[in-house]
């Protein structure tokens, strides 16, 4: 079967799937973006009388996100008219419309069971062919395949961009056991010539290669601060800027991230290695108080530093 992608779908529109579509409407490809619908209305909502079955209000979360694509920086649109070939809408409402791609890209909250259970409702709704692939940081594609049709199983495998998608050039391509050798070639070749991507091929095991590497890096250096009474500031310099990576240093990195998603992507490795290297992995109580208190990072104004801090937050 030759494979072609004219429309493709995001399920999920958080730091990583708006930037995933914007990266898709920069090539031209019409997106549908869906989320979940909101449990609670908004103060202007309520103001407006609006209910939580008004279509404005259920696909609220993916159409702010499309908004939001015109702030941020640096810019994920190559340009602003790039915007109209995103459709933001919510799930429940859209699944209809999924039998109408040719690629669906799951990029929702990093949890299996979370995960699998919206495989179950796509697997249903999905035309044969239709190639799907996770987002995920590094849950086993094996384990998200399980249990799905014998055509979801050769048609999915795992897309792993990095953050943020348009401008960084790594994408992680990890096929499952059941992933047709046909649709990963096509992948692979799609994510370079396509996406501009440098494609690596990666295994199916925890975190696969670049997170593996990149999230020890992270839970050392934060543990080097605590130990050794590191200022924030201080390692962020040497981890940064002073030695020619502006944009990579540990905290700021962090709070990029997203500190939720960090500690899901530090407990896969976790929860598969032991001794050792399983201690190297457990991520400190105080990056879990931070997110218990809604201290995500970037995304909710608030991590290791303020979202006003824009040296530090934004990229550019
Ligand atoms: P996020 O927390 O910013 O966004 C997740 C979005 O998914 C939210 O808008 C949420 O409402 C939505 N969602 C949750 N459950 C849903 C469901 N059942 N159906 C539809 N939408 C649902 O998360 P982020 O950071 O965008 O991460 C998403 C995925 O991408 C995760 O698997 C994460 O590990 C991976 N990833 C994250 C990176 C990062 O730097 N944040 C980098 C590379 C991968």
């Amino acid at each position: 079967m030759a494979y072609q992608i004219k429309r493709a779908a995001v399920i999920g529109s958080g730091v990583m799937g708006s930037g995933i579509a914007a990266h898709l409407a920069n090539i031209g490809i019409p997106v549908l973006l869906l989320d979940i619908v909101p449990r609670e209305l908004s103060t202007e909502e309520q103001a407006k009388g609006l209910t939580l079955e008004d279509r404005q209000v259920r696909s609220r979360i993916a159409a702010t996100a499309v908004q939001k694509l015109l702030k941020q920086k640096p810019a994920p649109l190559a340009a602003k008219k790039n915007l109209q070939l995103i459709t933001p809408g919510n799930l429940e409402d859209d699944l209809d419309k999924l039998k109408d791609v040719d690629w669906i890209i799951e990029v929702i909250v990093e949890n299996l069971d979370v995960k699998k259970s919206l495989y179950e409702k796509l697997d249903a709704v999905r035309k044969p062919g239709t190639i799907i692939s996770s987002n995920t940081s590094g849950i086993s594609i094996n384990a998200m395949a399980e249990g799905r049709s014998e055509d979801f199983g050769k048609h999915f495998l795992g897309t792993h961009f990095f953050n943020p998608p348009r401008y960084l050039k790594l994408l992680e391509v990890i096929p499952a056991q059941t992933t047709s050798p046909e649709v990963l070639e096509f992948m692979k070749e799609f994510g370079e010539d396509r996406l501009g991507k440098g494609v690596v091929e990666a295994k199916d095991t925890p975190n696969f290669i670049a997170n593996r590497i990149g999230t020890y890096g992270l839970l050392v250096a934060v543990r080097e601060m605590q130990n050794r009474g590191y200022s924030i500031g201080e390692v962020d310099s040497v981890t940064g800027p002073l030695i020619g990576r502006p944009k990579s240093a540990t905290f700021r990195t962090l709070d990029v991230v997203g500190l939720d998603t960090f500690m899901h992507v530090a407990k896969n490795v976790y929860d598969q290695t032991t001794g050792e290297e399983q201690q190297v992995f457990e991520a400190p109580a105080f990056i879990k108080q931070m997110v218990e208190n809604g201290w995500l990072g970037a995304k909710s104004g608030q991590g290791f530093f303020l979202k006003k801090d824009k040296e530090i937050l934004e990229l550019d």
